[in-house]
């Protein structure tokens, strides 16, 4: 017997809208479970949302409302836009299901039974005016490791670490931005240290992306700090006999795919112990995420299912980031493009995007989203490429003879499509979706050659058995381009499909990649054909970038300033003559700058980390010279130093030496 396959999706958090980023988890792994499918392989395909956690908890909070009808509201939300887009889930559960409720207490008690969990006492952040511990995204502060502005759990603008209670510096009330405080608590660890030796075994056979592995493998390579994985909150999934506790978000998160396992075997009769208890057995677990949680995949899940004596996955699947203008994801700074608001809304195919995020770059790279890109892939390939051939031989075709004509089929037809099909399984199967994609799309390409080479508006009026040969094996092509591409564009290769007048026989997502062998029958009847693929205009891309470009503006607060308002800044050119650690500041320096005055101004600058005091001395910079003044760990500073911010301080120079308090314009 074959093996069995699942296939999970990282849950998409249940507190905001689907923007693009998030298609990048969902979309390959749709592609690659429909082309398991077409290999004949028995697939479960599972996802749901993420119901907890204390983002979902706040923002709840801040809209008035529980957070079981913030959940509610974008859970619906989530499963209409993936049927919009055919990714089609056999079950799309919810971490507040008691499924998962019980199947986390089940992993939980498994974990203490096993003597993985201790309890320790920890200094934990608590708001002295809101009179509250602050769990996770309820404080933020500074990241011990790289010094970025970080939230409770991760440091998400830095370097992105998970960071433990207590770990964050400087903490920050964010209900009421007051002052935290440390207090000690107990709470619930989870004994990660004792799983490195098996975390080393497990990361070594795991499959999937080399990028999810060495990535793991890295961080085992240094310590494994045991686990916090209780949180005061009410909201979540209860730590067996504590009222006041909740177990953290990332223990009960993977669990769903678990449970949702559990309610959809359950639904058909089949026993869910088959795919998660039953180690050695016959069934793979395939995890698809995205790049920023690799560390919960291939760290701590496979602990907590390793010491609660669940199956292992077979692969995790790593996507890289997408991003825009190379800036990560942010809804507050308006860098996202929603995927309903700003493509299906505007009337975009979903199967566009589909090709594009699946074909632009490999899986593991990062993807700057571009609409001028996106625009591009589907003039140039999908309208010029694929479309021209499909509609040109359909057209002709249907105006010439009605129904497929007879002839035979070419041994160089065969053997082309042949060798596109098993590139595109072999791809698919290696989580290559770009190269996948783009054989099938060589095989488009050899189509319009195969046309443009033997002339069939010609030859139909003087060798009308040779015209017919052409049309045939140009149709025999057709269809399986339309096997061949039904996993990335599921909606426009059925209707090829339809328009082949193949649909009576069969439906295209049941259709074997082995189809491709068979010959298209002589004397089927064909629909009269139009166009699958449109151009996109000039002026609708202009619009997208305008739209994305406002939305930038708007969050970011900037607008437009007026020469008579850029001229209020007194920028100007100093030379530093001084420079000095601040006392008890990591990031900080107290500079001298000489800007053309009488006396050097003292100012504060926050490049400690990036620059060494006498490195600095004698280097002339940009400084907003009529910056309020202000004091800064005490220390008063008179303007500020001009810098890039690209992962900390890259000072701006003159391209050459000029006096000091030269002015820049
Ligand atoms: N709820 C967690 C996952 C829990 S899995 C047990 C989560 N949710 S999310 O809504 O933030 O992300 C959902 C999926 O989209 C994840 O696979 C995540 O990696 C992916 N992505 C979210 N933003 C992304 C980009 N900007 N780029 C690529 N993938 C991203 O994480
Ligand atoms: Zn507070």
């Amino acid at each position: 017997m074959s093996r069995k396959t699942l296939v999970t999706c990282g849950l998409p958090y249940a507190n905001g809208p689907a923007h693009i980023g998030h298609l990048r988890t969902y979309i390959p792994a749709d592609i690659f479970v429909r082309s398991l499918r077409k290999q004949g392989r028995d697939t479960v395909f599972v996802c749901g949302s993420d119901a907890h956690g204390t983002p979902i908890v706040i923002n709840a909070e801040e809209l008035g409302i529980t957070p079981s009808e913030l959940v509610e509201k974008y859970h619906d939300h989530f499963d209409q836009v993936f049927k919009s887009l055919d990714i089609i889930f056999d079950e799309f559960g919810s971490t507040e299901s008691q499924t998962n409720h019980n199947r986390t207490i089940d992993i939980v008690n498994r974990l203490i039974d096993n003597d993985h969990v201790f309890l320790k006492s920890i200094e934990l952040a608590y708001c002295p005016t809101c009179g509250r511990f602050l769990p996770d995204r309820y404080v933020e502060g500074t990241c011990p490791d790289c010094g970025a502005t970080a939230r409770g759990d991760e440091c998400d603008q830095g370097c992105g670490k998970h960071l433990e209670p207590g770990e964050i510096l400087e903490p920050v009330c964010k209900i009421c931005r007051s002052k935290a405080e440390y207090r000690v608590q107990e709470h619930f660890f989870f004994r990660l240290s004792d799983f490195k030796d098996f975390l080393s075994d497990h990361l070594d056979k795991l499959e999937g992306t080399l990028n999810a592995r060495n990535y793991a493998l890295g961080w085992i390579n240094n310590e494994l700090n045991d686990w916090c994985i209780t949180r005061n909150l009410e909201w979540g999934v209860r730590f067996p006999d504590h009222e006041e506790l909740v177990v953290y978000v990332w223990v009960d998160a993977p669990i769903g795919y678990i449970s949702f396992t559990e309610d959809w075997a359950n639904r058909h009769g089949i026993d869910w112990k088959e795919y998660w208890m039953n180690p050695g057995g016959d069934t793979d677990i395939i995890h698809f995420i995205g790049g920023d949680i690799i560390y919960h995949h291939c760290i701590f899940w496979p602990a907590m299912l390793k010491g609660a004596g669940y199956t292992l996955p077979r692969a995790v699947v790593a996507s890289g980031m997408v991003k825009i203008g190379d800036k990560t994801f942010s809804k507050s700074r308006g860098y996202v493009v929603w995927v309903n608001d700003d493509y299906l809304d505007k009337g975009f195919h979903p199967d566009l995007l589909r090709y594009y995020l699946a074909s632009y770059t490999s899986h593991t790279k990062e993807l700057n989203f571009s609409w001028k890109i996106f625009q591009e892939k589907v003039n140039n390939e999908l309208v010029g490429t694929l479309g021209n051939f499909i509609y040109r031989t359909s057209l002709f075709a249907y105006k010439n003879f009605g129904a497929v004509p007879d002839g035979e089929i070419d041994p160089e037809v065969v053997k082309t499509i042949e060798d596109a099909k098993n590139s595109v399984i072999e791809s698919f199967n290696e989580y290559e979706f770009k190269k996948g994609i783009d054989a099938a799309m060589s095989l488009a390409s050899f189509g319009n050659s195969y046309f443009q080479s033997n002339e069939p508006w010609k030859s139909i009026k003087t060798d009308a058995p040779g015209a017919k040969k052409t049309i045939r094996n140009c149709l025999h092509i057709v269809k399986a381009l339309a096997i061949l591409f039904e996993p990335a564009m599921p909606k426009l290769a059925s209707e090829a499909w339809r328009q082949l007048g193949m649909e009576s026989d069969s439906e295209l997502s049941n259709t074997p990649y082995d189809e491709v062998t068979v010959e298209i029958k002589a004397g089927q009847t064909l629909l009269k054909p139009s166009m699958l693929f449109t151009k996109i205009e000039d002026s609708k891309i202009a619009e997208m970038e305008r739209s994305l470009d406002d939305r930038v503006l708007m969050a970011t607060k900037k607008k437009h300033v007026s020469f008579e308002e850029f001229s209020e800044l007194d920028i100007r050119i100093g030379t530093i003559v001084q420079a000095e650690p601040i006392k008890k500041s990591k990031k900080l320096l107290k500079l001298m700058v000489d800007l053309g005055e009488t006396k050097a101004r003292q100012i504060v600058a926050g490049i400690a980390e990036t620059h060494n005091p006498d490195d600095l001395v004698g280097r002339q910079v940009a400084v907003l010279a009529n910056m309020k003044p202000a004091k800064l760990f005490g220390v008063e500073s008179r303007g500020m130093i001009l810098a890039a911010d690209h992962d900390g301080a890259i000072l701006l120079s003159p391209e050459r030496k000029v006096r000091a308090g030269t002015c820049v314009r």
